[in-house]
């Protein structure tokens, strides 16, 4: 029996796979992959080392069945499952595939989990908002934070919350390189050689998080750390903030959200 059937193996579904499997979570000889033709999924499961299906049939047995493919395929994909009546945990990685849609595709009691990862699960750290359907279990929700631990950090609440966070962490790689763009053609600005001045931008921004994260301090207390009185970077952020930049965040992320929430109603 196979522990993992994973459908779909691409950007996402080749990067959990390579986390789970670099970790431990899972062993090669515990993993299944399922490709759209037989000849994609050989090569695939050739290049990870782990075993290929041709019809998803191991869904049936699967611990966990771990779907994805592009959010349009997936009423095709898991309806395809749907007739192996899966009894593990499944997963679906899809952007803006509901729960409610997932569950109208499998048969009652179908143990689902939806979860929102972001593409910096790519280099390991990712931010992964995870929610489980009506029929998962305490020990669903445990199995999916594992995995995705592997990645980078993880959320498990409502489904409402994994929307929002959707918003911040999902679309916030976007925010993020656009930040670095500007901070860098700011170093160009005064002076600096383009690449020296990306490089600057990302690791600044890298670093800051890393210490958000690790002293657990508050982002405010951490500012107040690094701006004396009178001092070089409060004239910095008094310029930013008077041009907006918090509030830019705010409504940007609001706007994102509002978006988001209009496509769910159409
Ligand atoms: N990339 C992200 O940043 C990101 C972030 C959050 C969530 N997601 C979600 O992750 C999911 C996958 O995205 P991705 O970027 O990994 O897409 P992707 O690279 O295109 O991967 C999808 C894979 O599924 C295969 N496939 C297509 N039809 C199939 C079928 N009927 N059965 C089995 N496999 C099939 C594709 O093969 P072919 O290429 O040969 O068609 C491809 O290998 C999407 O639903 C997306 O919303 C992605």
């Amino acid at each position: 029996m196979k522990k993992v059937l994973i459908i779909g193996c691409g950007a996402m579904g080749g990067a959990i796979l390579s986390g789970c499997l670099a970790r431990g979570v899972w062993n090669q000889e515990d993993v299944v992959l399922k490709e759209h033709s037989a000849e994609a999924g050989r090569k695939k499961a050739a290049q990870y080392g782990v075993s290929w299906s041709e019809d998803g049939h191991e869904a049936a047995e699967a611990d966990v069945v771990l779907l994805a493919v592009k959010p349009n395929v997936v009423p095709e994909a898991a309806k395809a499952l749907a007739a192996y009546a899966p009894k593990g945990t499944v997963i679906s990685i899809a952007a803006a595939v509901t729960l409610r849609d997932l569950a109208s595709y499998f048969p009652e009691g179908t143990r689902i989990v939806r979860v929102m990862p972001n593409t910096p699960v790519s280099v390991g750290e990712g931010y992964t908002a995870i929610a489980g359907g009506p029929a998962a279990s305490e020990e669903d929700l445990r199995k999916t934070e594992a995995i995705f631990r592997t990645l980078g950090r993880t959320f498990t609440g409502t489904e409402r919350q994994l929307d929002e966070l959707g918003a911040l962490s999902g679309a916030g790689p976007g925010y993020a390189f656009v930040m670095i763009d500007a901070l860098a053609d700011a170093g160009v600005n005064i002076g600096l050689p383009r690449a020296v001045a990306i490089e600057a931008a990302a690791q600044t921004l890298l670093g800051a998080a890393k210490m958000v994260l690790e002293t657990g301090k508050h982002p405010a207390a951490l500012r107040d750390q690094v701006t004396s009185p009178g001092g070089t970077t409060i004239a910095g952020i008094r310029m930013m903030e008077r041009r907006g930049l918090r509030a830019a965040l705010i409504d940007g992320v609001d706007a994102c959200m509002a978006k988001s929430d209009a496509m769910a109603k159409q």
